[in-house]
């Protein structure tokens, strides 16, 4: 596995690659990684011969109140399960190399971005955004592979990439869960033991949802605001926000229609720390 820090280097590989014939998978993180980063390396290896895993905590995505310093950088374990995982080339530039001074330009999303946490984090998807514009242009991938673990991240990326005719094929992962079905996440470790183990609410919300939906129940909100007093009866969490989606639009959705899907999202607070998690449901 090589290692690059220089965006220009790294294009510079990437374009010999697809010259090379080379199908190119990126799998973009901030690092501190674990089993869901290591997931979508594995679904970027069916299809692409070329592996390339980006590590960059983007200052533009963290807000002046957020955890942008104390973000975890255990990079020597990073770069051990990079190689473990067979990735080819790790693209870890420093900050200033992609931000150099005068930068001035960055894509601006729309309106998927500001509900739910384009709301509670103002200017956070247009830091998304832009990055993953930048790096999409210094790694040329053929595929890029992003999880539902974020699924509003998700939406707007595969917007993005049709609105802006980026030619790139995204790839979506499946959510990683510990075994009490917590989605797996870098700032999981921030969690009390405590904590860790209540915060299994939210994947109990999820299983709630789909047996009312299974139920044949199209009373989404009802079914939310359930979930929401599931979460709250926990001590200590607070739910930022629960509701479903229209899977299509990512506008909220009060009522289901037949044969139409739908995503629950959840973001609870649980101390300093903020859980995400969502599910897809068709309904009946
Ligand atoms: P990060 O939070 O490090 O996540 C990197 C990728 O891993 C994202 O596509 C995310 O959805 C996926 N991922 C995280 N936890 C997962 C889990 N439990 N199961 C499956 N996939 C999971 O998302 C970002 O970084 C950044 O915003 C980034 C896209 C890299 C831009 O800076």
């Amino acid at each position: 596995m090589k290692i690059i820090t220089d965006p220009a280097e790294m294009q510079t590989i990437a374009e010999k690659l697809r010259l090379n014939r080379q199908l190119i998978g990126v799998v973009m993180t901030m690092g501190a990684l674990h089993e869901g980063h290591l997931s979508l390396v594995k679904l970027a290896r069916q299809t692409a011969g070329t592996i390339i895993l980006t590590i960059f905590v983007n200052p533009t995505q963290f807000g002046p109140e957020e955890d942008l310093h104390r973000y975890p950088r255990p990079f020597e374990r990073d770069v051990s399960l990079a190689k473990a995982a067979e990735v080819d080339y790790l693209f870890a530039p420093e900050s200033p190399s992609v931000y150099p001074d005068h930068y001035q330009t960055s894509v601006t999303c729309g309106t998927l971005a500001e509900r739910f946490e384009g709301a509670l984090r103002p200017g956070h998807f247009n830091g998304v955004a832009t990055v993953v514009t930048k790096f999409l242009n210094i790694t040329k991938p053929h595929i890029a592979v992003f999880g539902e673990k974020d699924a509003q991240q998700l939406a707007i990326i595969k917007r993005l990439v049709k609105d802006l005719d980026i030619d790139v094929s995204i790839v979506e992962a499946p959510i990683i869960r510990e075994e009490n079905g917590l989605a797996v996440s870098s700032r999981n470790i921030y969690l009390s033991g405590e904590q860790r183990s209540t915060a299994e609410i939210l994947y109990q919300g999820i299983l709630h949802a789909g047996k009312c939906i299974d139920a044949a129940r199209r009373d989404l909100s009802a079914i939310a605001a359930e979930i929401d007093g599931m979460v709250r009866s926990a001590p200590g969490f607070i739910p930022d926000y629960v509701s479903f989606v229209d899977e299509e639009t990512f506008e909220p959705a009060e009522h289901a229609e037949k044969e139409k899907e739908y995503r629950l999202l959840l973001a609870v607070r649980a101390g300093s720390v903020r859980l995400l998690d969502n599910a897809k449901f068709r309904c009946r």
